[in-house]
């Protein structure tokens, strides 16, 4: 009896602890990219996830069903991808509905499938066809989920690279392109808003950054960046970014959409001599974001706002394509080992969380006494 208490006691708390970690200080998840052949199974990789970090949302890039069935029963959110090239089936409600029954409800009970993500940059390919048929491909699984009743529980969207913005500087001047705003992106965002379905972005301050950006990307102290419309200055590249988004969103009437970041990172390694690309730089990035994201300080034109934040990635990809930084943009070796330390490791949650919040811990502290108190007299 006891035994069996001090487990739900121990639940209990772990719970409480996450959901302070979590709650109210903006989301942190990791995208799950497998374009290697040294990694461990996602069996191991969602044990190792739920056992070992923080880490509450993943996204993965296809929707493999063994990654699926790994992340059953474990709480942890999943975004599922349908890759690109797969995009022009999915204009098909017959099949979409097969598709729906067959490689995602079997699954959905036990996982937590929180968002179908169709295709990953699809405006900035420049593939016409493909860019034409992403928003009905979105409806279309939308009407398959209304039908299954799911379209509550798992949203639909897709993420863009900064490369959709015809302008981004100043951040308060940024437009999308011409041409797709009004037939692609304007649709698009009717389509998020109708829904209840956030904006999805993939910023990468690494991929603007020069010598003379390098602090200002870093989030280190720099000499600062004035926007000479609004008179708002902007300390760091990713909150330029991120305001440049709001500005295109706001011109063409969507600035109340929700921003996610779905993918930010930075490589540890990259070509000899590169500069600001290395062990150091990349932990120095993904710890700082982190910070700022969970901050709730928000960006100059967003003040108090928290983004959903997914930092690519979870591990290093030895099978990516591309210069050498491609394939180390992850956090972990494939043996789990840390290629760097961000906090997000349970340990390091629960000591930085004794000293750093003890206005949460204080708080914990009396509910788990509390719940003691109530599972010692249930004897
Ligand atoms: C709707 O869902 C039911 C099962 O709940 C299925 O039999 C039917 O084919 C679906 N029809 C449409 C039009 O989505
Ligand atoms: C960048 O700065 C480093 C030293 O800080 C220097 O060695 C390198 O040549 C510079 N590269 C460019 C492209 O300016
Ligand atoms: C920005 O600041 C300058 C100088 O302080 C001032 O002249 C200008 O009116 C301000 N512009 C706005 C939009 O607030
Ligand atoms: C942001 O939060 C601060 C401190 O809680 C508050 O004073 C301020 O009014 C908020 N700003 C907005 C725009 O909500």
């Amino acid at each position: 009896m006891l035994h069996v208490n001090s487990r739900i006691f121990t639940s209990i708390l772990l719970l409480l602890v996450s959901i302070s970690i979590k709650g109210a200080k903006g989301i942190v998840g990791v995208n799950y990219g497998m374009m290697a052949d040294n990694l461990p199974t996602p069996e191991l990789v969602s044990k190792f996830l739920q056992e070992s970090t923080i880490i509450s949302h993943i996204r993965i890039f296809n929707t493999d069903p063994d990654s699926l069935k790994a992340f059953a029963n474990t709480g942890i959110a999943v975004s599922v991808t349908i890759p690109n090239d797969q995009i022009s089936s999915f204009t098909d409600l017959e099949f979409v509905q097969k598709w729906l029954v067959t490689s995602i409800m079997p699954y959905s009970l036990d996982t937590n499938i929180v968002r179908i993500l169709v295709g990953n940059e699809v405006i900035s390919s420049a593939n016409r066809l493909m860019i034409t048929n992403l928003v009905p491909a979105m409806q279309t699984i939308y009407t398959a989920l209304v039908n299954e009743s799911l379209d509550k529980s798992i949203k639909v969207s897709t993420p863009h690279s900064l490369g959709i913005l015809e302008t981004s500087s100043p951040p308060s001047a940024a437009k999308f392109r011409p041409g797709y705003d009004n037939h692609v992106i304007k649709p698009l965002l009717s389509f998020l808003r109708a829904t209840d379905s956030p904006f999805l972005i993939n910023p990468y301050p690494f991929l603007g950054c020069s010598n003379q950006t390098l602090d200002y990307a870093l989030f280190r102290p720099n000499s600062q960046v004035l926007d000479e419309i609004t008179n708002l200055t902007y300390t760091n590249m990713l909150d330029a970014q991120l305001d440049a988004v709001y500005s295109a969103l706001k011109v063409i009437g969507f600035a109340d959409i929700d921003i996610v970041i779905a993918e930010t990172g930075w490589p540890s390694k990259g070509e000899p001599g590169q500069v600001g690309v290395d062990v150091e730089s990349a932990a120095e990035y993904n710890k700082k974001l982190v910070l700022h994201v969970k901050s709730m300080v928000g960006t100059p034109l967003m003040p108090n706002r928290t983004f959903e934040t997914y930092i690519f990635g979870l591990f290093n990809e030895n099978l990516k394509p591309g210069p050498i930084n491609e394939r180390n943009f992850g956090l972990f070796h494939p043996n789990f080992t840390p290629v760097y330390d961000i906090g997000i490791l349970r340990t390091e949650v629960f000591a930085s969380s004794v000293c750093k919040h003890c206005h949460d811990t204080k708080y914990l502290f009396m509910i788990s006494m509390l719940l003691y108190v109530a599972f010692v007299l249930a004897g």
